[in-house]
């Protein structure tokens, strides 16, 4: 496959949740994740690892973990209602994607599970007085950044799976069903996931992404209201 410009994969890295049972080369996989690893991460502290699950048997199990994590997803989605820049035609074609994955996930040739080990904070009382005051705000500040040292490497995923005409979508449900997809992997306490990735080669196109306006999202020096 030709390689295709940085840009060209941005705008056109869509969510693809319809995948080929085709098995994925492992060089590809490596490929992609060798890239994933290229990410930042707070501190540098590298603190992800990568489970990429291959096994037909676990898939299926996954799948239907997965499955019912999306029962409570679709209960949200229906009460929270239609974002407003989203028509009804496109908040319902994106219900109906979604909805497609809870009974495919476990299709996909390869399921990969982003994962992070907790950080380790240094302890109350060998940080300097002032600072081990606010010992609580400093749990809080950790934990509300905690997402941010691994989600970089999901973009990266991505846009590799992007390069390579491989299709994926980042998806967060089997949260809701966390301990058991980490008994089924054997995945230690200490250690959360984040994400459940299918890879596969896609049945359907790549972008284009449309998004809201920059004029919408954008402040120039200070915020500004409407
Ligand atoms: C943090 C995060 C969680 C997501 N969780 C799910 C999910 O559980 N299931 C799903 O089908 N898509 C999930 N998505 C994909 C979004 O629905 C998708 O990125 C969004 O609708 C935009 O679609 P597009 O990427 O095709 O433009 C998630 C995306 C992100 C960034």
């Amino acid at each position: 496959m030709a390689e295709i410009g940085l840009f060209e994969a941005i705008y056109s890295a869509r969510s693809l949740r319809r995948l080929k049972p085709d098995p994925v080369p492992d060089e590809l996989i490596t490929r992609i994740l060798d890239a994933a690893i290229r990410a930042p991460s707070a501190g540098n502290a590298q603190n992800w690892a990568f489970i990429v699950v291959r096994n037909a048997e676990l898939r299926d199990q996954i799948g239907q973990i997965y499955r019912k994590a999306s029962d409570i997803a679709q209960a949200i989605y229906a009460a929270r209602g239609r974002p407003a820049h989203l028509s009804d035609q496109q908040f319902a074609r994106m219900l109906q994607a979604g909805a497609h994955l809870w009974e495919h996930m476990g299709d996909a040739p390869v399921l990969l599970i982003p994962c992070q080990h907790r950080p380790l904070l240094p302890l109350r009382d060998v940080l300097p007085p002032d600072i081990a005051a606010h010992y609580d705000d400093e749990l809080a500040y950790a934990d509300r950044i905690r997402g941010a040292s691994i989600y970089p490497a999901l973009q990266n995923i991505l846009l590799a799976c992007r390069a390579l005409g491989l299709g994926t979508v980042i998806t967060t449900n089997h949260i809701r069903c966390e301990d058991e997809v980490k008994a089924l992997l054997g995945i230690p306490e200490d250690v959360d996931t984040f994400a459940m990735m299918p890879i596969g080669w896609p049945f359907d196109k790549f972008g284009p992404l449309t998004r809201r306006p920059l004029s919408e999202v954008v402040h120039a020096d200070r915020w500004s209201a409407g």
